[in-house]
């Protein structure tokens, strides 16, 4: 069968594909364009596709033979699930693999922003750093301080298996609580968004991008926030409004930002990049050679099964496909 792959992977996971199926891939860094891939889509029946493709119901009248989509990365909301489904074509992603490298980078950014590494580093490098002095570019410290986990999946309990490390309280907010011995075991305590976000020192994101998450951090949450608040997002751009949080921080309404993801990536919005209490990352969360690496497998894996008519091990619509339950 023919397989599009539309990022640069490692040779030997390409290798797996080549082994039984005729493989076109990119093979350069840049995203493919939206022109190149309703081109190269055509005639495909496994597409292995980034988070920077669009999957919408254009290209999928595009490529009539398509058999079997495998996101590589666990967010999907590049996907329309619904057209997929009605189109009888399994989805996939790659949970768990990169669960530990985003809440490393979360935490990361919770320490960076705390005690200013990147702007003392910053400071240092101008030759700025002229003398010891006892109230000299202060920090906020890490333990004691509250934790707000906004979406407690894989990655926010991971990072708060990492807080607790650092003696921080946690709290979270999440569609679905946990089982009281849970929250116990991960030792987290639930609050209403509104409680949490008048709570917290530190608030991290965990939500996938839906229609519900889009903008859930805006001028109304930022309202909320406590001065000395710092936001932190390795989830997805859009989840905030970055034209309220840039507005905030010209406010001083926060005390700062550690941002791995944007709300029109990769365009920041006007102004982000003026602040020094910011942290800006080109979405790096799952970004180790481990890692990425781990997720080129399971992708891969997840392709060679629905190309062979089995149920992908990540499947995100099985039971929706027409003959495999409700569907
Ligand atoms: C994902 O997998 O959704 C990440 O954002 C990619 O790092």
């Amino acid at each position: 069968m023919n397989v599009l792959v539309t990022g640069k992977l490692p040779d030997s996971v390409v290798k797996r594909i080549r082994k039984v199926h005729d493989v076109t891939f990119s093979d350069t860094e840049t995203p493919m364009s939206r022109e190149k891939l309703l081109d190269s889509v055509d005639g495909q029946d496994g597409l292995l596709c980034m988070i920077t493709d669009t999957v919408d119901p254009v290209l999928l009248d595009h490529a009539v033979n398509l058999k079997m989509i495998a996101n590589y990365g666990v967010g999907y909301d590049n996907i329309d699930i619904p057209a997929a489904t009605e189109r009888g074509i399994p989805v996939s992603n790659t949970p768990g693999v990169l669960t530990d490298a985003t809440a490393d980078l979360a935490m990361a950014l919770i320490l960076g922003m705390g005690r200013r590494i990147v702007a003392g580093d910053a400071k240092t490098r101008r030759g700025d750093f002229k003398f010891w002095s006892p109230m000299h570019f202060l920090g906020r410290e890490i333990t004691g301080k509250t934790l707000g986990l906004i979406g407690l999946g894989r990655i926010g309990k991971a990072l708060a298996r990492r807080a607790a490390g650092f003696d921080m309280h946690m709290v979270y907010y999440s569609r679905r609580r946990l089982a009281p011995a849970d929250e116990a075991r991960l030792k987290v305590s639930y609050r209403p968004l509104d409680a949490l976000l008048k709570q917290a020192d530190y608030i991290s994101l965990h939500v996938p991008l839906t229609v519900d998450t889009r903008h859930l951090i805006g001028e109304e949450a930022f309202g909320q926030m406590k001065p000395s608040a710092i936001l932190i997002n390795t989830s997805r751009g859009p989840v905030v409004d970055e034209k309220a949080l840039v507005q905030a921080l010209r406010q001083h309404r926060i005390a700062g930002a550690g941002l791995d993801v944007y709300e029109k990536e990769p365009e920041l919005s006007p102004g982000l990049t003026d602040f020094e209490n910011v942290i800006l990352l080109p979405h790096v969360g799952s970004a180790t050679i481990e890692t990425r690496t781990r997720m080129a497998e399971l992708a891969v894996d997840n392709l060679l099964a629905g190309l062979a008519g089995k149920r992908p091990p990540n499947c995100l619509n099985w039971e929706m496909l027409p003959g495999n339950g409700s569907g």
